[in-house]
């Protein structure tokens, strides 16, 4: 009798084993399923430093989260070339996109298709305009970016003490890109106020939005318009001062010094000159003393926040934003998170790019 209780109480144990493995292993397979849910990254290019960086982060805290990635670059700029990639995403059972914009007004027809389709939209730095599919957007604070550019110029020159007048010329980046309006407009609410007053000249007369565009952020349209003010103008070491260039990013900013440096200038007599992403040839360039300074916008935090966004929206609970004011893109507000950027010249650089392990010491040697 007592053996046969023992039996049983054996049996009850491995009955309750079985359980517990069976629960495990359903878990396990539930967990899987979950894993197994596709997202899709689209990036506009793989000519820029940055978007590769934040194609591959973005990759891998999303594979590391358990999620299958569809990453693509939009060739190099080429707006029909990343609609197609849209459309193969939405086709192949993507359950969130995160999206760079090439031309943040191109999207339209493309993410109807993928409201239609249950398909959550995340614009990823760049707002995507006119359409009611975007239900998040992830970025840094631009017009911060701008005003610490803009800052960056009023404090080097001196605007508020020294009796100039400055010379300056003012380039920001592609037209179909919703962040020149805060680049742009941020460093002209620091700027235009000297503009106004004579203290700054722009010579050129190019002041305008428009006017200081530069197609695709291209370096080398950047190099040409300047190559252009410098003829037009006289602008020389020996010849028209030209105190500061205001550029809204590194690859802008690359084009003009390619110009400044043809046309003489060198670290000595270097204008100030402005950048943003802290793109390698740009450190570089930083540190052997001809741009004067860059915006660092970490990249690794933004695909992080990104990635929390993600998995929120397939979890079912509420994305963290910490902007519900400042972005409309023509529908209404898109609730935002923007990460801080904050300036990197050649005396914090080794504090914010070398310390936090964004790069090497060897990485931005000469
Ligand atoms: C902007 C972005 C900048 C810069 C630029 C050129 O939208 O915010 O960081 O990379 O595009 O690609």
């Amino acid at each position: 009798m007592q053996n046969m209780f023992k039996g049983c109480g054996k049996m009850k144990k491995l009955l309750s084993v079985v359980a517990v493995a069976l629960f495990v292993f359903a878990l396990s397979v539930c967990g899987l399923a979950q894993a197994a849910e596709k997202v899709g990254v689209s990036m506009p290019t793989q000519s820029l430093q940055r978007w590769n960086q934040d194609g591959s982060n973005m990759k891998l805290q999303l594979e590391k989260a358990g999620y299958v990635v569809d990453l693509q670059f939009g060739g190099d700029n080429d707006v029909p070339t990343q609609v197609a990639q849209l459309e193969n995403m939405i086709s192949g059972g993507c359950k969130v996109l995160v999206i760079s914009a090439i031309d943040g007004s191109a999207l339209t027809t493309v993410l109807a298709d993928a409201k239609a389709q249950g398909i959550a939209v995340i614009a990823y730095d760049r707002l995507i305009m006119n359409t009611d599919a975007v239900s998040y957007y992830a970025t840094f604070d631009n017009f911060k970016v701008g005003s610490l550019q803009g800052q960056f110029i009023r404090d080097h020159l001196k605007l508020d003490s020294e009796a100039g007048p400055f010379n300056i010329e003012l380039f920001t980046g592609d037209p179909g890109d919703n962040n020149i309006n805060f680049f742009f407009g941020g460093a002209m609410e620091i700027l235009k106020p000297y503009i106004d007053s004579g203290k700054l000249v722009v010579l050129s007369d190019q002041k305008a939005k428009d006017q200081c565009a530069t197609p695709g952020w291209s370096t080398e349209a950047a190099q040409t318009r300047m190559e252009n003010l410098i003829t037009s103008r006289g602008y020389g070491p020996n010849g028209t001062k030209l105190h500061a260039v205001y550029s809204s990013n590194d690859s802008v900013a690359n084009g003009i010094t390619n110009a400044l440096k043809d046309a003489g200038y060198a670290a000595q007599n270097f204008p100030i000159l402005t950048g943003q992403d802290c793109d390698v040839t740009s450190m570089k360039n930083i540190l052997s003393g001809t741009q004067s300074m860059s915006i660092f916008k970490d990249t690794r935090t933004l695909a992080n926040q990104v990635v929390k966004m993600v998995d929120a929206l397939l979890k079912g609970t509420k994305p963290e934003v910490n902007d519900t004011t400042t972005y409309d893109n023509g529908t209404g507000i898109i609730p935002s998170y923007l990460c801080d950027p904050v300036f990197c010249t050649k005396d914090n650089y080794k504090e914010l790019l070398i310390d936090s392990g964004y790069y090497t010491e060897a990485q931005l040697a000469q």
